[in-house]
């Protein structure tokens, strides 16, 4: 039946349903969109904006009834708009930033999120949402590392199953529920890998490297299910993806068997000019079909070129065809040719679930299980009741810490840390100051289009530091709240070297000389280098940008309400020199055996350690679990057995609290060099104090193939290392295990 549509349709209707712009292209009260958006993006005049098949970004479902209700009356065909949104990691209700929800390791959880998300987007009519991004990164001078799952290929791969069910519905794979959306996973591929970390450049890596770990977390969300995959900007081993045929028909149509839609990202077709990959936006047009793009976001050259290109020729005819048939498929599987409405409820039925009391308890939840305690001397942490606290930091009364996808979500509606604290603490128990500028006097133009959302600072930066510095003097403790300004990361967001500003530095410094403790509560995106700041607090709890509950969560954990239990999911660095840093690298022939080897001739620095300043996987409680009672059932496996890996943990201290037990595996010798280990199973548990669980691991073959350079997917026989422990770098049981073909009996 769709078939039948499509052959319905003129060359320039079967073009419009793989054009996306943005709304304000169908501002119905605006006769210049010919001559405004239309000519800003060189849209030719002839071009019919009624043949449109989707639009970017419009999220007001008042202005969505009302472009979809104009289209269909002037639409021939009658086929409905597509509308498409970013909406990362919530619409009103906001949660942490990805990067923060993969610390939880909880991925039930984030599916849940993910559920709100979409209830939130379906009422306001929106059908598609950019998400989940799942890319794999190890570079946090990269600005986008906030909204990727981290570093890990098994997080990577959890976070983009989790994500896709809850926001697509897990039961039947081709119609998309009530309720749900459709998901697009992106940037495909390998867009985390940009060179120096700096956005948009060029990504260079072995195909061994591209299967074994970038790959990996696309294809668990395609298998999920996803109904879209977006292009990356990125240059892939020197062919910019969005024009990439080995990549996105070999490898995503033939190898991950994707049939859904793949979208360019934005102005991706027309920027294989300037990537000098095509000539012109006629070989633009052709590179990008031939690539296998359906929808072209928000550039003039599928609309322009490609009417002359299928007449020239019929195998494009072809393609076009089939890229008309995926949009019609995908508008169909959403259900929008019987109601073209979907989601939006009239003023009768409105239920209005947006920002929920559930909502909120779900994002608070996340929030909570997402903050990584990274320090905690001397049980400075958690927070007693009788003790007088100043709260000092330019984050310490600031809205802003929903981070930069948060594009639908309010500030307004965030809770912030001096509301969450008043809400646990008696009020004679807390003083605040600013202490500080949020950012530095001189770098506060540096935002471009954002420099005029950056807070107004009236005060004088001395008088700042002084009224902090008294209220320091009288109090008892000192929880400091500073961080990197939400537009220092996100899109465009990379940074040389991503520390805290120097007039947030220069607070913590003055502070540190009053011998009160201090506990640091750091905003941010990316995993920033504290190494400076680390000796001079007792406690650090990293919040990175928490969402809407942001508050009430710190405050929670500070007080001990809520026993902090995530752990990172990507590394911290000492410094900008050791970057790219990542727990699972590839050996080498001449390894750093231990910290105190100094000889020259190792893979180490001379003028620093090896090691991160924090690891992956690490993250400490108020509460201890002691790991005991290691058990294998057996030491050797053929390919179709398992080997049990058993163990007790116990919750020894004096709060109940989650523990995440990590399991690493390290092959010793394989055909081609294999990490010096790799998560390959976690499990998140629940004591109460005193309590003990048995825990057990599977080891099976499939955690122990590997991507060969023919492109096969197996195991090779032989010995391997297990680990496990509370992190990636302590390990507090170690066996080796061998795979054999068969038993020597
Ligand atoms: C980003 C995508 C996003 C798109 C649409 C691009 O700049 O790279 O992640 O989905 O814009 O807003």
């Amino acid at each position: 039946m769709l078939r039948k549509k499509v052959d319905q349709l003129t060359i320039q209707e079967k073009i419009g349903q793989l054009i996306q712009l943005t709304g304000n292209f169908f501002d119905t009260h605006n006769d210049s969109v010919v001559t405004g958006p239309q000519k800003k993006i060189g849209l030719s005049r002839s071009y019919q904006i009624n043949n449109t098949g989707s639009i970017l970004n419009t999220v007001d479902k008042q202005q969505i009834r009302e472009m979809q209700r104009t289209h269909l009356l002037k639409s021939t065909h009658k086929i409905p708009l597509l509308f498409m949104a970013d909406i990362i990691y919530g619409f009103k209700t906001i949660f942490p930033i990805p990067l923060a929800q993969t610390c939880s390791w909880n991925f039930p959880l984030i599916e849940e999120s993910a559920t709100v998300l979409a209830k939130e987007c379906y009422e306001a009519g929106i059908h598609v949402t950019f998400a989940p991004m799942v890319d794999l990164v190890r570079d946090p001078r990269w600005g986008r590392v906030m909204e990727a799952p981290g570093e890990d290929t098994l997080l990577g791969e959890c976070y983009a199953e989790s994500m896709v069910n809850g926001i697509q519905g897990n039961g039947d794979a081709q119609h998309i529920p009530k309720g749900k959306l459709a998901a697009c996973i992106k940037h495909f591929a390998a867009y985390g890998a940009a060179v120096a970390g700096r956005e948009y450049n060029s990504v260079d890596m072995s195909e061994s490297m591209l299967r074994n770990f970038f790959l990996p977390s696309y294809a668990k969300g395609i298998e999920a299910g996803a109904k879209l995959v977006m292009t990356a900007f990125n240059t892939l081993n020197g062919i910019p993806c969005t024009g990439n045929k080995w990549l996105n028909r070999d490898m995503l149509r033939d190898t991950l068997h994707f049939d859904g839609v793949l979208i360019s990202d934005y102005a991706a077709i027309d920027e294989l000019i300037t990537h000098g990959y095509a000539e012109n936006q006629t070989s633009a047009a052709k590179q990008a079909l031939l690539a296998g793009v359906d929808i072209d976001m928000k550039t003039a050259v599928y609309a322009n070129k490609l009417e002359k290109l299928v007449k020239q020729n019929q195998d494009l005819h072809a393609l076009l065809d089939e890229a008309v048939l995926r949009v019609l498929m995908l508008k169909n599987d959403l259900g929008l040719f019987d109601d073209p409405y979907r989601g939006i409820q009239t003023e009768e039925d409105i239920t209005n679930t947006i920002l929920s009391k559930e909502h909120k308890e779900t994002a608070l939840k996340l929030a909570e299980e997402s903050i990584v305690l990274l320090k905690n001397n001397n049980h400075t942490l958690p927070l007693s009741r009788n003790q007088k606290v100043a709260l000092i930091g330019p984050y310490a009364e600031e809205k802003a810490t929903l981070g930069f996808w948060a594009i639908t979500g309010d500030e307004a509606d965030t809770i912030t840390l001096k509301d969450g604290l008043h809400a646990l603490l008696d009020t004679s128990c807390l003083s605040v100051a600013r202490g500080a500028y949020l950012l530095d006097k001189h770098t506060e133009n540096l935002y471009d289009k954002y420099n005029d959302k950056l807070p107004v600072e009236s005060e004088d930066e001395e008088t700042l530091l002084e009224e902090a510095i008294a209220i320091a003097k009288t109090s008892d403790i000192i929880v400091l709240a500073v961080g990197e300004n939400t537009y220092q990361s996100g899109e465009g967001g990379s940074r040389t070297n991503p520390v805290l500003p120097a007039t947030q530095l220069r607070l913590i410094n003055a502070l540190s000389t009053l011998a009160k403790p201090i506990v640091l509560v750091v905003y941010g995106g990316r995993p920033l280098i504290l190494t400076e700041v680390e000796e001079k607090v007792s406690a650090i709890l990293y919040a990175w940008f928490p969402g809407t509950m942001n508050g009430l969560a710190v405050a929670n954990l500070l007080t001990g309400k809520a026993n902090p239990s995530a752990k990172l999911s990507m590394t911290f660095p000492r410094s900008v020199g050791q970057i790219p840093i990542y727990y699972n690298e590839l050996r080498t022939g001449r390894p750093q055996l231990d910290e105190e080897n100094t000889h020259r001739f190792a893979s180490r620095y001379i003028d620093q350690s090896n090691l991160p300043l924090y690891p992956f996987g690490f993250g400490k409680s108020y509460t201890h679990f002691q790991y005991s009672d290691f058990r294998l059932n057996q030491e050797e496996m053929t390919k179709n057995e398992q080997i049990k890996v058993t163990l007790t943990v116990k919750n020894t201290g004096s709060y109940s609290g989650k523990e995440i037990v990590q399991l690493y595996i390290c092959d010793k010798v394989a055909s081609i060099t294999r990490p010096v280990k790799l998560l390959k199973a976690f499990k998140k548990i629940d004591l109460k104090v005193g309590e003990s669980q048995r825990i057990e691991f599977e080891i099976d073959n499939n955690m122990l193939k590997f991507y060969h350079p023919d492109g096969s997917f197996d195991s090779e026989h032989g010995d391997f290392d297990i680990f496990i422990g509370k992190d990636s770098a302590e390990h507090l049981f170690k066996r080796r295990i061998r795979l054999v073909s068969k038993h020597n009996t």
